[in-house]
């Protein structure tokens, strides 16, 4: 494994993932409009760095994070679950060839349509949210004549250091049981006892955490309840800890993150080393998206203008918010490179064509000097990029490849 992925080489951009090189200037050919490219090379050796960490987890990948068809393919052929949050990322998990015995379900309003088809084909696990959601599970599954598997969400009230906007742990946040009903679960539970399976615990703090104390903590405040759900309920015998393991923005450094998966791994086993030792037939799970695809895609895009002000010199391009969200959504950083190093370095604006000041993909950023029809790549649109793309402007949506389209 290389430190950098994404390098300069003979002047071109290069994305090196695998032991092999692609030159991103391949997809300039025949150009017609923005692209995500996905290298599964790369995917594939974070897969298995995972699964070597996290040993003897089972792993449910949080599809809202890419969904691509190649992407998802990566997934089905190392033994990877799916984690979905709609009626629509079951429906796109199952034509991309998942069963629905490989799908955890999670989301705060899930509609009757929604849990109507996971209940009919009896879904591994649906990840319960809140004590009507529970009612609403028993009641249907109740008259489909089926027993539905389900796992309590709890909100530990514990932060995370992230983005407000991606930290659901806290006693205000929509997400998961309050820490403090889990007696009134159990009782609701209890009257759907034919109807509802009591399987486990599932915990998901927030996303792009880089340290773990929160965690640590949270697991450690959810074992005694999922001791007490197991007094009540004999089959409940899983313990979900979520998603939420984060990656560097701001530098290329794969060697970094592949410590950082130990650390995280080591919180994990040292919190509930105890819960396998006792209870044998445990099943661990997590949910991870952006640490597994985060970093596999990039954005390609055109530079339309170069725009001096006597106050700024911006690099317009035909791709912005509408493709790429998260900068105006979370004032995320994304490394911008220029596809061609012209050996001398500018400081640019980069913005897109959508008709609002939040489209930016970055400030006083230092690039290769670039002119008009030049291309510009962003870095890390793996995850959370493509998927929450959107028609605003009616800007046509950009096109994703892969590493698979060229093979
Ligand atoms: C319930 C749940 N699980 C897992 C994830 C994946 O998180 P991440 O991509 O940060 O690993 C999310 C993301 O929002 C989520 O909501």
């Amino acid at each position: 494994m290389e430190k950098e992925f994404l390098v300069y080489k003979s002047g071109e951009l290069v994305f090196a993932a695998g032991g092999t090189e692609f030159k991103l200037s391949q997809l300039t050919k025949n150009y017609q409009g923005p692209v995500f490219f996905y290298n599964l090379d790369l995917i594939r050796e974070r897969v298995a760095q995972m699964q070597g960490a996290l040993k003897d987890v089972r792993l449910f990948y949080a599809l809202k994070a890419n969904s691509h068809p190649d992407v998802l393919k990566v997934f089905k052929n190392n033994g990877v679950g799916i984690d979905v949050v709609s009626g629509g990322e079951i429906q796109h998990a199952v034509k991309c060839g998942f069963s629905y015995k490989q799908l955890v379900y999670s989301g705060v309003g899930k509609t009757r349509k929604e849990l109507e088809l996971a209940i009919r084909n009896d879904i591994h696990q649906i990840n319960v949210e809140s004590i009507p959601e529970l009612q609403r599970i028993g009641e249907m599954a109740k008259s489909l004549n089926k027993k539905s598997n389900v796992v309590f969400r709890i909100n530990p009230d514990i932060s995370i250091k992230s983005h407000p906007y991606i930290a659901t742990g806290l006693k205000d946040s929509k997400f998961g049981i309050d820490f403090g009903q889990l007696n009134d679960v159990i009782a609701a539970a209890k009257q759907h006892a034919g109807s509802i399976a009591v399987k486990g615990i599932s915990l998901h703090l927030g996303s792009q955490m880089l340290d773990f104390s929160s965690l640590k903590d949270s697991l450690a405040k959810l074992k005694p309840l999922f001791l007490q759900l197991r007094k009540e309920f004999p089959e409940c015998h899983r313990f979900d800890f979520g998603g939420g393991l984060g990656i560097h923005y701001e530098k290329q450094d794969l060697i970094s993150e592949n410590d950082l998966l130990k650390k995280y791994a080591a919180v994990v086993f040292s919190e509930l080393e105890s819960l396998k030792k006792d209870i044998p037939g445990i099943e661990i799970q997590s949910e991870p998206g952006r640490w597994l695809v985060g970093h596999c895609g990039v954005l390609i895009s055109q530079v339309q203008y170069v725009k001096k002000t006597p106050h700024k010199e911006f690099i317009i391009l035909d791709s912005g918010m509408n493709h790429l969200l998260r900068p105006s959504l979370y004032e995320a950083y994304h490394s911008i490179h220029a596809m061609k190093d012209s050996g001398s370095l500018k400081t640019y604006d980069v913005v897109g064509p959508i008709c609002e000041s939040a489209d930016f993909f970055g400030k006083d950023r230092d690039l290769n000097e670039v002119k008009q029809d030049d291309f510009v790549v962003v870095r890390d649109c793996g995850a959370y990029a493509a998927t929450m793309s959107s028609d605003y402007n009616l800007q046509e949506r950009a096109l994703e490849v892969s590493t698979a389209d060229f093979q």
